[in-house]
């Protein structure tokens, strides 16, 4: 089977429906609680939210924290994070079209990156998360929300996507990237109609510390 890859210009047509989305509201508010509870934030700390989408996870953090980078592959949610900066006045969210899997990584650094139902979108887990040790001051914190491991159901099967991840084979990765005292909470269910019922999928969320 030919699998389909959810490139930029899938998540581009969802963009305008995105904050529609009850669950998707409810998922970032319970992670930003999940980060709140793990990371001692401050205005003083410049944040990276990477595949932010429409910001729904940088809003309701927005202002805990000094500056924050939003950064995306995909300009249709991109357009629609600006208007919601833009309506609202915020003045400390810049946002920029990026893929630090194929760009070349900026020279600027970060004291927290966070990162939601991103990481099974990008194939390479363990070098995503070097980048993400590479952009942190020493003593910064990582954030990542994503699914735990699934049985393809959540996407389907002809989606290529990491089907969730193990946490101790994802915990492996994060401290061969460098990063110590990596811990997981459960912070969220997703709950889908399958054929067969109801089916929740559990969301994680992993913190670490650069090391
Ligand atoms: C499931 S959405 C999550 C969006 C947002 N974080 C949220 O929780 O509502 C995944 C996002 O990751 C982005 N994405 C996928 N691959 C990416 C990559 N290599 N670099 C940056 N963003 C990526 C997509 O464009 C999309 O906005």
């Amino acid at each position: 089977m030919n699998k389909v890859v959810l490139d930029a210009s899938h998540f581009d047509g969802k963009a305008r429906q995105w904050d529609s989305n009850p669950v998707f509201i409810e998922r970032a508010a319970r992670i930003a609680a999940a980060i709140r509870a793990e990371v001692p934030l401050s205005r003083a700390m410049a944040a990276l939210d990477y595949g932010c989408g429409s910001g729904l996870l940088s809003f309701p953090l927005k202002d805990e924290l000094g500056r924050i980078t939003c950064k995306d592959t995909s300009a249709g949610m991109l357009d629609v994070l600006r208007e919601k900066i833009a309506a609202q006045n915020v003045t400390n969210i810049t946002v920029r079209l990026t893929d630090l899997t194929a760009d070349p990584l900026p020279d600027e650094r970060y004291d927290l990156v966070y990162s939601s139902m991103t990481l099974h979108h990008i194939p390479d887990t363990a070098h995503i998360l070097a980048v993400f040790h590479h952009l942190l001051n020493p003593g910064g914190h990582l954030c990542i929300a994503d699914l735990d491991r699934e049985d393809g159901s959540f996407h389907g099967p002809e989606v290529d996507v990491h089907h969730g991840f193990d946490r101790d084979a994802l915990a492996e990765l994060a401290r061969s990237a460098g990063f110590r005292e990596v811990r997981f909470r459960t912070v969220f269910e997703i709950v889908k109609q399958r054929e067969d019922g109801e089916r929740a999928y559990p969301v994680f969320l992993m913190t670490a510390a650069h090391g």
